[in-house]
């Protein structure tokens, strides 16, 4: 039998990650994991009870235990429910990049995504879905795009829903991020060594999505 198919989608913040995956799994009625999502929820829980976001085995304890669940688009997490709009502010998301360098909370982290494996298959996005959690995944694809147009886009998303932004904060607050997720010890991110590279700089997101979807299909005609 085959093994259960996985999609991975690694690439730096605000490349567009989050939406693509959600969108090609749409289209293969695959389920969707949303890895950045259980950092920013550990680290939401630790900023909520006051544990130093350098207390690596309080924060691996807090991991290990995050009484997480996802249902009908969803996050619920200690009898609370969440939008994953709620958990993306960049405070949480500086707070997630940080915890994220320690190899206790990741390792506490690990089970849990691999547990999103079932059929009939799983599109995984984050940093290091291909390289770490599912180096067996059937398609890795390296989402990029250039600083300055993941920035403008982020800055249209939080405007979009909201919340108040000035372009050159969250530029440099990007450029940051980047700095540590690539340069930190383990899982730093960079493109397996199998993944299929894909600069969405010049590209719509239906084109992007596009995109991975005929990579899919070219792989579906290999394995058949
Ligand atoms: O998950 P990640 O941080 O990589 O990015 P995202 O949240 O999926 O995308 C960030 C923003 O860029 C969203 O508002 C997307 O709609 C937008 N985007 C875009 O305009 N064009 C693309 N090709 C990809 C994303
Ligand atoms: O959407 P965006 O790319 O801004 O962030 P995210 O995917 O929600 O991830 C937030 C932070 O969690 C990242 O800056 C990474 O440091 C960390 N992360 C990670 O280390 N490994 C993953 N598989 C996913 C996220």
């Amino acid at each position: 039998t085959r093994p259960v198919p996985v999609i991975a989608i690694d690439g730096p913040t605000a490349s567009g990650k989050g939406s693509i995956a959600s969108a090609v799994a749409e289209a293969l009625g695959f389920d969707c994991l949303d890895s950045g999502v259980l950092y920013r929820l550990t680290a939401w829980a630790a900023l909520r009870q006051g544990v130093a976001l350098d207390d690596s085995a309080a924060l691996a304890q807090l991991a290990a235990t995050l009484p997480v669940s996802f249902a009908a688009g969803r996050i619920h997490l200690n009898g609370q429910s969440f939008d994953a709009a709620q958990l993306r502010t960049e405070a949480v998301g500086q707070a997630a990049s940080t915890i994220a360098a320690l190899p206790a909370v990741r390792d506490a982290l690990f089970a849990l995504q691999r547990s999103f494996r079932r059929a009939p298959g799983l599109v995984a996005d984050g940093r290091d879905m291909g390289t770490v959690v599912f180096p067996d995944a059937q398609l890795k694809v390296f989402l990029t795009a250039s600083a300055a147009s993941r920035a403008e886009r982020r800055y249209k998303q939080l405007i979009s829903q909201g919340n108040p932004a000035i372009l050159g904060d969250v530029f440099a607050e990007l450029l940051e991020r980047d700095a540590r997720d690539t340069q930190r010890a383990v899982a730093a991110l960079k493109p397996a060594a199998d993944a299929e590279l894909l600069d969405s700089t010049d590209l719509s997101l239906e084109q992007t999505v596009e995109t991975v979807l005929a990579l899919w299909r070219r792989h579906d005609v290999q394995v058949a």
